[in-house]
């Protein structure tokens, strides 16, 4: 079985951690007494960009604004499906302004953002998965967001409820190790994610999806081993996680494990850093 998982080439914007800092609280990893070391911060998000590169990814830049600490979780800034971006609108007045650097990042690339009503962070709350989109509500990402998207799209939007206040963004509690392309094609892939993070009926929900998901421990999930980024054989995932990576490396996919300990002050890890910009398939 090792050998069958097959990588597909990805397309990634990240944005250097120059100005990360804490500066305010917004979920209850953030604490303004607990400083960053940016000088660390800059060297693990390096090794995460080296380490796309070197199994075969495309990383792109967007850059940093000073007085933007939380720029630096890309996947927030919007959700790229087939070329077509949906812009985020944050729940946090001081992230609102974010949008304006990413998007015009996103112009200049040549795409069209359309952005979104109803507060929503991009891939921290949708997350696509092949057939459909995953999206999470609860703390930040409305429903109405989850319609928006649907009907900005034209795919369908699976929303599930998260419960607890340490898993306040989906991808914080799941993420999408294969999304059906690289298996046999029209099968729904499948995903890891921590139950406890979701309400009883978005869990019955995952189980009726994905019967055969990877189930991860609160203990994996508090590490940010869901927050992790799978090309469909090698995960790019927290060190921390290593009764995930472990499982995982069992089912023949390849842990890559990537220290962003520095990045977790904020509540945020590998996938937070990383936004994946999604082409028409040809
Ligand atoms: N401090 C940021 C916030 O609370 C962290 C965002 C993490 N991003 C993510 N995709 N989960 O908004």
């Amino acid at each position: 079985m090792p050998d069958s998982r097959v990588p597909r080439r990805r397309r990634f914007l990240v944005c250097e951690p120059r100005h990360f800092a804490v500066q305010y609280a917004i979920n209850p990893w953030m604490s303004t007494g607990r400083p960053v070391d940016v000088i660390r911060a800059l060297d693990q998000w390096q090794s995460l960009v080296d380490a796309y590169r070197a199994h075969g990814h495309t990383v792109h830049t967007v850059q940093p604004v000073s007085g933007l600490p939380d720029m630096v979780f890309a996947a927030n800034s919007a959700v790229v499906v087939e070329g077509r971006v949906f812009g985020s609108r944050f729940h946090a007045p001081e992230r609102r302004p974010e949008s304006v650097p990413y998007a015009a990042w996103f112009k200049t690339e040549g795409f069209e953002v359309h952005p979104s009503e109803a507060v929503c962070e991009g891939e921290g709350d949708l997350v696509p998965a092949g057939r459909w989109i995953l999206a999470g509500t609860g703390f930040r990402t409305t429903r109405e967001a989850h319609r928006e998207a649907q009907e900005y799209f034209g795919v369908p939007v699976i929303s599930l409820t998260l419960v607890d206040p340490y898993f306040y963004h989906l991808d914080t509690a799941l993420f999408v190790l294969d999304d059906g392309s690289g298996g046999t094609p029209g099968t729904a892939g499948n995903v890891a994610y921590y139950p406890g993070a979701f309400s009883p009926g978005s869990r019955e929900v995952l189980e009726r999806l994905y019967p055969d998901a990877v189930i991860a421990t609160r203990e994996d999930a508090l590490a940010f081993g869901l927050n992790s980024v799978s090309d469909g054989r090698h995960v790019f995932i927290s060190p921390g996680a290593r009764g995930l990576a472990d499982r995982l490396a069992v089912l023949g996919y390849v842990p890559v494990p990537v220290d962003l300990s520095e990045f977790h002050k904020a509540g945020g890890g590998i996938k937070c850093c990383t936004q994946e910009i999604r082409e028409i398939r040809s």
